[in-house]
């Protein structure tokens, strides 16, 4: 059976690296079988690495302080000796550069209804906003900040005098739902 693999990177705390992999690793779809062998994380201290060890996925760690020089590079090298197909970025908090876009088909989740609130605060932003309705997308990635075309969006109506907490948990609640759903859809159009 034909193998697609997957690599998700991540930053921090890694709930969508652990969502993706229980809904989706070594799942059939469309008579191919969905495989993880890779999870790299951009710092060494991120709480999703111990995820990694639970969940017993392979984690391999390219910190960006450590190696800011040619980073880019450094990660298409570990992308391609693991002959990734789609590159999945869940909470990794860089940009990446032409040429890596260019390489490899990057899915990227964001929480807002983009192209509003941008960056690492769309989550308070959108909180803090004047707006009724709030939201996720997924989106291919490119060499600007949450930029690319959007693959799928779902939003969440906002509750009268909710706190952020609640708020954060709903939009993370989505991203668990949305994000599985997108990443098949794209296969689907994946050779
Ligand atoms: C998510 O809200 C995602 O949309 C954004 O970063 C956050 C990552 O959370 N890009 P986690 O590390 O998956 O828990």
């Amino acid at each position: 059976m034909k193998m697609i693999n997957l690599a998700i990177l991540f930053s921090g705390n890694g709930s969508n690296l652990e969502n993706l992999y229980k809904r989706l690793n070594d799942k059939i779809h469309n008579d191919k079988m969905i495989h993880f062998p890779i999870a790299i994380s951009s710092k060494k201290n991120a709480y999703g690495i111990k995820r990694c060890e639970n969940l017993g996925l392979k984690c391999e760690v390219l910190d960006y302080n450590e190696h800011k020089l040619g980073y880019d590079m450094k990660l298409m090298e570990l992308l391609k000796g693991y002959k990734i197909d789609l590159v999945i970025l869940a909470g990794f908090m860089r940009i990446l550069g032409a040429e890596i876009c260019a390489n490899f088909k990057i899915l990227n989740i964001h929480p807002s209804i983009l192209p509003l609130f941008k960056g690492a605060n769309a989550i308070r932003q959108s909180y803090e906003s004047y707006m009724k309705i709030a939201g996720v997308s997924v989106h291919y990635v490119n060499e600007e900040l949450d930029g690319g075309e959007i693959i799928a969006q779902d939003i969440i109506h906002k509750i009268k005098d909710e706190s952020l907490e609640s708020f954060e948990d709903r939009i993370h609640a989505l991203e668990y739902e949305i994000y599985p759903k997108a990443i098949l859809e794209v296969l689907d159009c994946t050779r």
